[in-house]
């Protein structure tokens, strides 16, 4: 017996060795990871608000993953305004949330340039980089802890009041009035026990909570009905008035009003222009627009 038993310890030991030998690699990748703080261009200085802001600006930005041989965003060069809403549209895997991204410098461009308020973002520290965002992502995530913790990641100093009127802008606050416990209701991780819906709108008052220059709205009224989106958009509008908005989207309705509009295909930038502008000079969005309307139609 003790024999048999040394043995299948010996066995057990020789099959955990491989599965060992790769977590600790896996760890080891982790640990020796740069911290973000010493990402290049961080250090002395920070963003020193200009006197006439000058809004986004992307220059001829290519974006490759590491070890892809094609890049996902090629050329995209666009200017945002200050006071102005951009719309980015275009199908599924187009490079739109690769554009969001490098904007918090999530992502690193790999050649070109992008700009906030007339200075090159590269040499902007994170902290002061991101604290001037207000971005939404297209996964909508929220973290263990209640619902106004969840909030004040974004701003940690805001008051209840302040909460509310975040939530009442972003639509969220007759859902949070009728938990049981209001804005102290704990969430789960990742926000289960929410609505999709719901949660889109957490994470939308969550980023319209901090005043910042530019916002960025990764397709975050996806999950809304037209009507909540509407009356989302109208609330939004005053709140956001003199930011610089950057909305993607896959609704023709959710673009129309937008100051431009950007189509993108398979990371190029395509047409630019208001709707009635692309509406006469780009096929490939006359039949967007058509085939929304086709299947609005079958509904
Ligand atoms: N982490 C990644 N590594 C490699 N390729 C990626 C990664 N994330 C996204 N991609 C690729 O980048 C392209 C653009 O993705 P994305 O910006 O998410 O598109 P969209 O938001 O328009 O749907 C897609 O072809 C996708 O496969
Ligand atoms: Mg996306």
């Amino acid at each position: 017996m003790q024999i048999l038993l040394a043995i299948m310890m010996a066995m057990y030991v020789l099959s955990t060795a491989p599965r060992a030998a790769v977590s600790a690699e896996r760890v080891t990748e982790v640990l020796n990871t740069d911290s973000e703080t010493v990402l290049p261009g961080n250090g002395a200085g920070g963003l020193v608000r200009p006197a006439r802001p000058e809004g986004l600006r992307f220059e001829n930005v290519v974006f490759a993953y590491p070890g892809a041989e094609t890049p996902v965003l090629d050329s995209i060069t666009f200017h945002a305004a200050p006071g102005t809403t951009t719309a980015v549209i275009g199908s599924t895997g187009s490079g739109k949330s690769t554009i969001v991204s490098l904007v918090p410098r999530l992502l690193e461009v790999s050649s070109g340039s992008i700009s906030l308020d007339g200075r090159d973002i590269a040499g902007v520290p994170l902290g002061a980089l991101r604290e001037q965002l207000g971005v939404v992502p297209q996964e909508s995530w929220l973290f263990r802890g209640t619902i106004a913790e969840n909030l004040r990641i974004s701003l940690p100093s805001a008051t209840d009041s302040q909460l509310w009127h975040a939530l009442e802008t972003a639509q969220a606050a007759d859902f949070v009035n009728e938990l049981p416990q209001g804005l102290e209701t704990m969430l789960s991780q990742g926000g289960a026990g929410l609505s999709g819906g719901q949660r889109q709108r957490l994470c939308i008052a969550r980023a319209i909570l901090r005043p910042a220059s530019v916002y960025l709205f990764d397709d975050s009224f996806s999950a809304l009905d037209t009507v909540t989106e509407a009356k989302l958009r109208a609330a939004l509008e005053p709140e956001l008035r003199g930011a610089t908005i950057i909305i993607v989207a896959q609704r023709v309705n959710t673009v129309v009003s937008a100051d431009q509009i950007l189509l993108i295909d398979e990371g190029r930038l395509v047409a630019r222009g208001t709707h009635d502008e692309l509406l006469g000079s780009s096929e490939t969005y006359r039949e967007i627009v058509a085939s929304q309307l086709e299947t609005e139609e079958a509904a």
